[in-house]
């Protein structure tokens, strides 16, 4: 009875690890710690020696497309920047510490078809903890970054733009810009974007289209500045006609103190948030300024900056903009007056709409 009740838990035990940061048998793996790292690929030694990062590259430059490799040591890379090229999966199950090397990110994978992460737990203050452009078939897993300064995933605006790009749960701690920055991206799907105590924005998507977007959640997020804990600008949601049919869907925006909480700017839309449940925002709790076609289909703001629409001259007025909201402690001014504007407000708050 013993040896199947143990035998039984093992097997559990199997079935739990197998939904794992480098389980079962990953192609290339690195392991060691303090001044001391191996990467193998299969059995057979690719580095040995004292630099992480190099032991890292190593094995990611031993596997082909298809294949993975399973980090499983913690260490530092510094200022090096470690590359993925196409069609490979990078498990970064050890923490990787990352320095701040100008302009480049820690992680990059840049014009690549099919590249996977899995997993990754990242610590430092990188320039940009990953960094990527020209991607097709990207997919961000699991993906835990515990920074003191510098921006978290930032796809690059000046590069080969990407499509299909997903990520499923995203946490970003400290980073002293965005957690999360898209440029230029076709069809993006997120499950959530976690951001505490971060800088600037928690999610910003700028030229981004075809997106569906589960959770932002923002808790001291852009305290003091204009950023938000979701904002889109740059012509996000503007499809390649100029057109902007409704194509990024937002279930939800969370936002706690900080500085904005949802912030639509420079020709964006396109866009439905489900729902906001934002609370005392240093900064409005909701602009939307220059946007067109724009639904905000209910929740709750508590307080916190006003709710404006407003517009800058520079740009057309904003247009088609739909908001369903109940409003606590706080106020609502639409001004100057939108075209084609509905307001269906409830809650103790006072308007100047149009
Ligand atoms: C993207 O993935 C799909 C489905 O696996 C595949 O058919 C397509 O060729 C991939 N695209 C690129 C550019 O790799
Ligand atoms: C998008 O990429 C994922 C891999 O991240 C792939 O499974 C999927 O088939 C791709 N979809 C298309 C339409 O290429
Ligand atoms: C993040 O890092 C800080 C400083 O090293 C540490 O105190 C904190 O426990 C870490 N938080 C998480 C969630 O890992
Ligand atoms: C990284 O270094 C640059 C100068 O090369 C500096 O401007 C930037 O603030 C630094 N970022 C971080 C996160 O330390
Ligand atoms: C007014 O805006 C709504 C979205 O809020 C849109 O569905 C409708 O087509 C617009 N009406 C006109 C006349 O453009």
């Amino acid at each position: 009875m013993a040896r199947i009740s143990i035998f039984a838990v093992a097997l559990a035990l199997a079935s739990a690890v197998s939904a794992q940061c480098g389980a079962g048998t990953p192609d290339a793996t690195v392991t060691g710690s303090g001044g001391s790292f191996t990467a193998k690929r299969g059995s057979n030694n690719v580095y040995t020696g004292s630099d992480y990062g190099a032991a890292i590259q190593a094995a990611l430059d031993s596997i082909s497309g298809g294949q993975r490799v399973a980090v499983m040591a913690s260490g530092s890379i510094g200022t090096r920047t470690i590359s993925i090229s196409s069609g490979k999966i990078f498990e970064g199950c050890g923490t990787i510490d990352v320095g701040n090397r100008s302009g480049r990110g820690a992680i990059e994978s840049l014009d690549t078809t099919d590249v996977k992460i899995p997993y990754l737990s990242m610590t430092g203050n990188p320039y940009f903890g990953l960094r990527f452009y020209g991607t097709r078939n990207l997919s961000l897993g699991q993906i835990n970054m515990n920074l003191s300064g510098g921006l978290g995933i930032r796809f690059d605006r000046d590069h080969a733009a990407n499509s299909n790009v997903s990520m499923d749960v995203i946490n970003v701690r400290g980073a002293g810009s965005h957690a999360v920055e898209t440029w230029n991206i076709d069809g993006l799907t997120i499950n959530s974007v976690i951001a505490r105590n971060v800088g600037e924005c928690g999610l910003l998507i700028q030229n981004t289209r075809n997106a569906k977007v589960g959770l932002v959640d923002g808790e001291n997020v852009a305290t003091g500045n204009g950023y938000a804990t979701f904002r889109m600008a740059n012509t996000n949601g503007q499809l390649a006609d100029g057109s902007y049919g409704t194509n990024v869907y937002i279930n939800k925006v969370k936002s706690r103190g900080g500085g904005r909480g949802v912030f639509c700017v420079s020709q964006s839309g396109g866009a439905e948030i489900k729902e906001v449940d934002l609370a005392n925002n240093g900064n409005n709790a909701i602009l939307i300024e220059n946007c067109y076609n724009v639904k905000i289909l209910g929740g709750v703001v508590n307080g916190g900056g006003e709710v404006r629409m407003s517009a800058r001259s520079e740009f057309a007025n904003s247009r088609d903009i739909s908001v369903t909201l109940t409003v606590n402690d706080n106020t609502v001014r639409e001004s100057p007056c939108g075209e084609n504007t509905t307001w269906k407000l409830s809650g103790n708050g006072k308007w100047n709409i149009c």
